[in-house]
């Protein structure tokens, strides 16, 4: 399938999604937020994808919701169609996803990163919530996302100065997983991402979940919530294959199911 604002390819069960309106260093138009939900719907459906990254270009890795779609829109219609909201889509997915910055991430763009499981930056990565400048506020769950991962302190610092936080910050405030030096952020996320899609899917998947759970409902409740994970995953094939492989000393097969 073919996208306009999209480049899709599968490699070694990772599932790649590059950004591609660099005329407007990749702001979120609703076409690309769209394409996006259309691309991991069918990377999600693929049974050979078994881990998703998604990146942009040197100098951004999207420079924010698209200002030009949004300007002249009224309240009522705004309101109405629920803008954004189709983007809620991405957080909901149940395939791993790492989002691989360089340059600027910057409102939508920085909640499109944050969106995604775990973030590994370029040392050029900026990432900012400016929207105060705009007359407006975060709109794609930046005020909520960053504070769970900032704390309020930072957070609604960055949201009501609109500062950029560099790489190095971002990865000391916990924001960022790991930085990378930018000629080589690609590859070792296609590296991690490879490491991730070899081992059992559905294991992954179930560590996604409830580390997003933790971010929703209380402690004892969390660990009830991940004990019955993990017991479910007992009626899995690669449960079998991952502890017999260890005891048999040889590397596991893991099929996925
Ligand atoms: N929306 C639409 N177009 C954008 C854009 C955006 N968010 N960001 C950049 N562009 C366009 C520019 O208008 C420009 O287009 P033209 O060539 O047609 O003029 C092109 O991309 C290149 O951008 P610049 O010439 O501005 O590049 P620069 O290197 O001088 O500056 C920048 C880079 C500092 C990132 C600057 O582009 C910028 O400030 N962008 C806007 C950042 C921003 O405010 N983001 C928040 C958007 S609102 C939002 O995201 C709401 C929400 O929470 C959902």
């Amino acid at each position: 399938m073919n996208y306009e604002t999209l480049l899709v390819e599968v490699r070694e069960r990772v599932g790649l999604i590059t950004l591609n309106r660099p005329q407007a260093l990749n702001a979120l138009n609703s076409q690309l937020i769209a394409e996006l939900n259309q691309a991991l719907d069918r990377l999600e459906a693929d049974p050979e994808v078994g881990c998703l990254v998604i990146t942009g270009s040197a100098k951004a890795f999207a420079a924010g919701a698209d200002i030009k779609e949004m300007a002249d829109k009224g309240f009522p219609q705004i309101y109405l169609d629920d803008f954004f909201a189709a983007a809620d889509r991405i957080a909901a997915r149940r395939k791993p996803i790492i989002a691989a910055v360089a340059g600027y991430a910057l409102g939508g763009g920085c909640e499109l990163a944050l969106m995604c499981d775990f973030i590994y930056a370029a040392d050029t990565a900026r990432f900012g919530l400016p929207e105060l400048s705009l007359g407006v506020i975060p709109g794609i769950g930046g005020t909520q996302r960053l504070t769970r991962a900032l704390g309020k302190a930072k957070a609604m610092e960055l949201c009501l100065t609109g500062r950029q936080l560099h790489a190095e910050e971002a990865e000391r405030a916990g924001l960022v997983a790991r930085v990378l030096p930018a000629a080589e952020l690609l590859e070792r996320t296609l590296e991690a991402a490879r490491g991730i899609a070899g081992k059992s899917l559905p294991a992954a998947m179930m560590i996604k979940e409830c580390v997003n759970r933790a971010e929703e409902i209380g402690l004892a409740e969390g660990v009830r919530f991940e004990r019955r994970l993990f017991h479910s995953l007992f009626a899995s094939h690669d449960q079998k294959e991952g502890m017999q492989a260890f005891v048999a000393k040889r590397a596991p097969n893991f099929r996925h199911h």
